[in-house]
């Protein structure tokens, strides 16, 4: 059985104050110390404190946050006892607020022992709603988390549950205006790739499609404005709306390829999601290509390729990409990224297994062997086309 899921969406201007809106006497906000000290957690407390409520703040939640920073997110909120928990932040702060809620309403449950097929009954507790400070991972509208399991110094990527998507998500561009322009980069090519994958992989379906082309189509418009100019409303506000487009898009159907390559790169190298999977992407639309070229040239046709050979309108595709990362200054290769060449020959036998292993490479258009994978991110190494 498929169904569509979706959280409650504010959005645009001024939004944040449908948060005053939400029921909840007991609210556990859960962010980052960046975020909390850039002044948006004074606008979220404000506007809680507009109702009666008991509030309790904890800001340390780390980047690509492991198990042990959930757990402790956790025992706050087993301490607090929410009854709303609102995240604040990019993807870590939601992840990880999804990964504490999970514990605090299912304190018998291990954060590994969690996937798609786990019944995990929540809100007896409390709810979740989701105010995200980045325009990338969508998780605000999104089943899953990426939590990092140190001690196998892997993320995990079955960590998802259709009670996961949270309640409420909230997107007012003021919370990304400040949003570095290295960082509007990245998370805008994750969720670029993420409108990509949800659009081409083998669980796509009509409802993703029509949000994931669309969220194709406004980032390559204006993910490029907003990082020339930080301070362009209309290019935050759309790229902020794409970004959770393509969650929803993913969501209800799946990534791909460059998103399990991506989560071992990330795991690996400690590279931020979206460098990784920014990295991936162009690559795996080449290798993809051949089983998928059809749903390639649809992409291309909405960013304005006119191509009639699939297959030259998917190579174009590339290079739109390829030309979309330059102008973000996102490395191209993993060599760009800093990456030496003795780094990688020591560790690309556990990038393999790791891509092996993912539930993202299943579901992939074009599902390589081990050999492929190496040959893979060879060519992501290297700079050179993925053309095998
Ligand atoms: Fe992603």
């Amino acid at each position: 059985m498929w169904f569509f899921t979706s959280p409650k969406i504010a959005f645009g201007e001024d939004s944040l104050e449908q948060l005053s809106t939400v029921e909840g006497k007991r609210v556990l906000v859960i962010t980052d110390p960046v975020v909390s000290k850039l002044g948006m957690l004074e606008l979220v407390l404000n506007e809680l404190k507009k109702e009666p409520r008991a509030i309790e703040v904890f800001d340390q939640v780390e980047a690509e946050p492991s198990f042990e920073n959930v757990e402790k997110v956790a025992a706050v909120a087993s301490r607090f006892q929410p009854d709303l928990i609102a995240a604040l932040g990019g993807g870590s702060c939601i992840d990880a607020a999804k990964g504490a809620w999970v514990l605090y309403e299912r304190p018998d449950l291990k954060l590994d022992a969690v996937s798609p097929m786990t019944k995990l009954d929540l809100r007896k507790k409390a709810r979740l709603v989701a105010i995200p400070t980045t325009a990338g991972t969508g998780s605000d509208a999104t089943w899953v988390a990426i939590l990092t399991d140190k001690a196998q110094n892997m993320k995990l990527d079955y960590f998802a549950s259709r009670e996961l998507v949270p309640d409420y998500s909230i997107l007012d561009p003021r919370f990304v205006l400040k949003l570095p322009k290295e960082a509007t980069a990245y998370t805008g090519l994750d969720a670029l790739d993420q409108g990509i994958e949800a659009y081409v992989n083998q669980w796509r379906n009509d409802f993703a499609d029509g949000l994931a082309l669309r969220s194709i189509q406004m980032l390559f418009e204006y993910l490029p404005k907003a990082f020339d100019d930080p301070d362009d409303l209309q290019a935050r506000q759309k790229t902020q709306n794409a970004a959770t487009m393509s969650g929803l898009a993913f969501s209800n159907s799946q990534v791909g390829l460059a998103h399990a390559t991506g989560h071992a790169l990330g795991a690996i190298f400690h590279m931020p999601h979206g460098v990784a999977v920014g990295i991936s992407n162009p690559y795996v639309v080449q290798f993809s290509s051949r089983d998928a070229a059809d749903r390639y040239s649809d992409i291309a046709c909405v960013i304005g390729i006119r191509e009639e050979s699939a297959q030259k309108a998917t190579e174009m595709l590339v290079g739109s990409i390829k030309r979309l990362m330059a102008h973000l200054k996102t490395p191209l290769s993993l060599h760009e990224a800093g990456i030496s060449q003795s780094a990688f020959d020591d560790n690309v036998g556990s990038l393999i297994e790791q891509t092996n292993r993912s539930t993202c490479t299943f579901v992939n258009p074009r599902v390589p062997d081990a050999e492929e994978i190496r040959k893979l991110f060879v060519c992501m190494f290297e700079g050179k086309p993925a053309n095998f």
